[in-house]
């Protein structure tokens, strides 16, 4: 008899994501497992419950999902879970918390994708700002768009302490090159915008972080990306489903362009239906996180 498919998902925080549920059910998982507030110390032994009742065959229709809402702690669930492997008995292991993986993957390459079509330059060439920068998008955006070559900032709205403090951390957890600063009022945006090439906002849902006016200070902005699908805009101007649209009306710079949420959406949901589905089957497990999920967004992107 053909073994059924089970995910296991992991989840600190005290409840899993419904987002995800609905995403692994639609990559054919025959079961679901939810399990809320999972503590670190526990994965260890939860993983070797998941692999050691199973059949070789057994374990490749078996998977362990991650989520939450901590970059960091997702990482050290999954590297703990593969720690806790003991081939034959290994299952693949995919960490997305709060979909920020995901969604930070599909931000940076659909932002990337439009800076080579309309302005010829690689992210390395650039300067980048991340406005909600200390969020789960925000800081897995900043650690993508960094490691990719681009001189970026996370951005705080209370404290530059809490930007640079989180840049420290993950700049010694993955070798990323970010820095920390804050921008509370308009004043401080002016500033830093100025001469930023890529403007990122990862913040809050509903809430404007960047009007025309501020947006008209900037000089050679060439492409923004906004992931907050709930109006008003992150950032003036920006549409949905836009995808390489001018902002012209609310920048001093020449031809920048926009990315929408819904885009991003899309391609984001491409991502992690694709990655869910590469747990099933696969000969050899894979420990799938943000960088995976860059390199699949880059696929799918094709570039
Ligand atoms: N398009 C997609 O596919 C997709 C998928 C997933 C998520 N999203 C969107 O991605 C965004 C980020 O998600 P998240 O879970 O990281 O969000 P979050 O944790 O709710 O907020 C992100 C950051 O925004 C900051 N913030 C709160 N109020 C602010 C304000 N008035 N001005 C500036 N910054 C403010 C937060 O700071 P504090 O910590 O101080 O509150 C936090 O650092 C959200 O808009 C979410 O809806 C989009």
């Amino acid at each position: 008899m053909a073994k059924k498919s089970i995910l296991h998902m992991f989840d600190p925080t005290p409840n899993n994501s419904p987002f995800d549920i609905n995403m692994a059910l639609d990559c054919d998982f025959d079961v679901l497992m939810p399990y809320a507030n999972v503590k670190l110390e526990s994965v260890h032994r939860l993983t070797q419950d998941t692999i050691f009742s199973r059949s070789p065959a057994g374990v490749k229709q078996t998977g362990i999902f991650i989520g939450g809402r901590d970059m960091a702690l997702a990482i050290d669930m999954l590297n703990t879970a593969k720690q806790a492997m003991v081939p034959p008995f290994e299952v693949s292991v995919f960490a997305d918390p709060s979909g920020a993986f995901t969604t930070a993957a599909a931000l940076v390459a659909c932002v990337a994708k439009e800076l080579k079509t309309h302005h010829n330059k690689e992210l390395k060439d650039c300067k980048a700002l991340v406005f909600g920068g200390t969020g789960p998008v925000g800081i897995s955006t900043g650690v993508i768009a960094s490691l990719a070559g681009a001189d970026t900032a996370l951005i705080d709205h209370l404290s530059a302490d809490t930007a640079e403090d989180i840049a420290k951390e993950y700049n010694r957890r993955f070798g990323s090159t970010l820095s920390g600063d804050v921008a509370t009022f308009d004043e401080d945006k002016i500033a830093l915008i100025k001469d930023a090439d890529i403007i990122f906002c990862t913040a809050k849902a509903g809430v404007q972080i960047l009007s025309a006016n501020v947006l008209s200070s900037a000089q050679q902005l060439k492409v923004v990306g906004d992931v907050n699908a709930v109006p008003p805009a992150g950032i003036e101007g920006v549409q949905l489903n836009d995808s390489g649209a001018p902002l012209s009306q609310a920048s001093n710079s020449k031809n920048t362009v926009s990315v929408g949420a819904l885009a991003v959406g899309n391609i984001k949901y491409k991502v992690q239906h694709a990655l869910l589905k590469s747990m099933l089957n696969s000969e050899k497990p894979s420990y799938i996180d943000f960088r995976a999920a860059y390199e699949k967004a880059k696929e799918i992107l094709d570039i």
